[in-house]
């Protein structure tokens, strides 16, 4: 399959999967790469069979919706970003939250692949934000649609590599290396993340949530009136003056009047009153 012939397909599918073809301009290398083994696999002749059998063929188009799932993550990626989380804006957002006399911070990481990003969270409250904030526990919610990738995260062990842009000493303290050279994060920084599949598109938890993260998922991959759909959703779910963080790419919806950046040109965003 040609590249030409994958970007064609992808823009064809794209719609009616309620995502943009935009989102895969730079990643379609892995998603051809997929497809074409997938052509290979159904033993059919090329594209043009397999555009064939998806018109006739209704349970493909959840394997091809899999295959254009782009999984790739890392701990603390973007690092202004969870450096701003801590130092500034989470501080704040608890003390607030304690003068209403809340006592558990709460977060949902939507599209959380294989836990790395709601891991760093933990590891960034326990290590980090606990001290100054003893009475807060932690309840933190992952989602992602991809059963698999939750297996894994469940097992919570990694590839050092991945670990690489989390600050050393709370690597060091919130893993240990097992003996075939996997990294395993100690089971009290799990306790406090549940993890469920879900289909962003089709359901959410139900918050009140003080941060979301909603990165390299939505703002990429989804189709424009669904991203709009899914910002509303999520405001819906935020405490008053909750943060939304989006991926370093990434930008709102134009019309999404009812954020404000919350730490200059970063992507983290407060939701405003009105
Ligand atoms: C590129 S990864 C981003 C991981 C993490 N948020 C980060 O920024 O490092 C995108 C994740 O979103 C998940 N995903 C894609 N489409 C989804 C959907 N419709 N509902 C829930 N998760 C989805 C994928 O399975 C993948 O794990």
């Amino acid at each position: 399959m040609t590249d030409r012939e994958c970007v064609e397909l992808v823009q064809w599918a794209a719609p009616r999967l309620r995502l943009r073809w935009e989102g895969f301009r730079r990643v379609r290398g892995q998603v051809c790469k997929r497809i074409g083994r997938r052509v290979k696999a159904l033993g059919l002749e090329g594209v043009g069979a397999y555009r064939a059998r998806l018109e006739v063929d209704e349970a493909e188009w959840a394997v091809l919706d899999a295959l254009c799932r782009v999984t790739i993550s890392r701990f603390y990626r973007d690092q202004g970003v969870f450096d701003a989380l801590r130092e500034e804006l989470l501080p704040e957002l608890l003390s607030e939250a304690r003068a209403r006399g809340e006592k558990e911070f709460r977060v949902w990481s939507a599209g959380c692949a294989s836990g790395e990003e709601p891991y760093t969270v933990g590891v960034l409250f326990r290590l980090g934000l606990a001290q100054g904030f003893p009475e807060f526990r932690l309840e933190l919610l992952a989602t992602d649609a991809d059963e698999a990738l939750l297996e894994r995260a469940r097992r919570g062990c990694y590839p050092p590599g991945t670990l690489r842009e989390l600050p050393r000493e709370w690597a060091e303290q919130s893993f240990t290396m097992t003996e075939d050279g996997e990294q395993c994060l100690s089971p009290g920084f799990r306790e406090a993340i549940t993890f469920r599949c879900q289909d962003l598109r089709a359901e959410m938890p139900a918050g009140p949530f003080h941060l979301v993260l909603c990165r390299n998922v939505a703002f990429t991959y989804f189709a424009p009136p669904l991203q709009r759909e899914v910002l509303a959703r999520i405001r819906e779910r935020l405490v008053p003056k909750g943060l939304l963080v989006i991926g370093a790419h990434e930008s709102l919806p134009e019309d999404a009047v009812e954020f404000e950046r919350a730490s200059g040109a970063r992507p983290i965003f407060r939701k405003t009153s009105h």
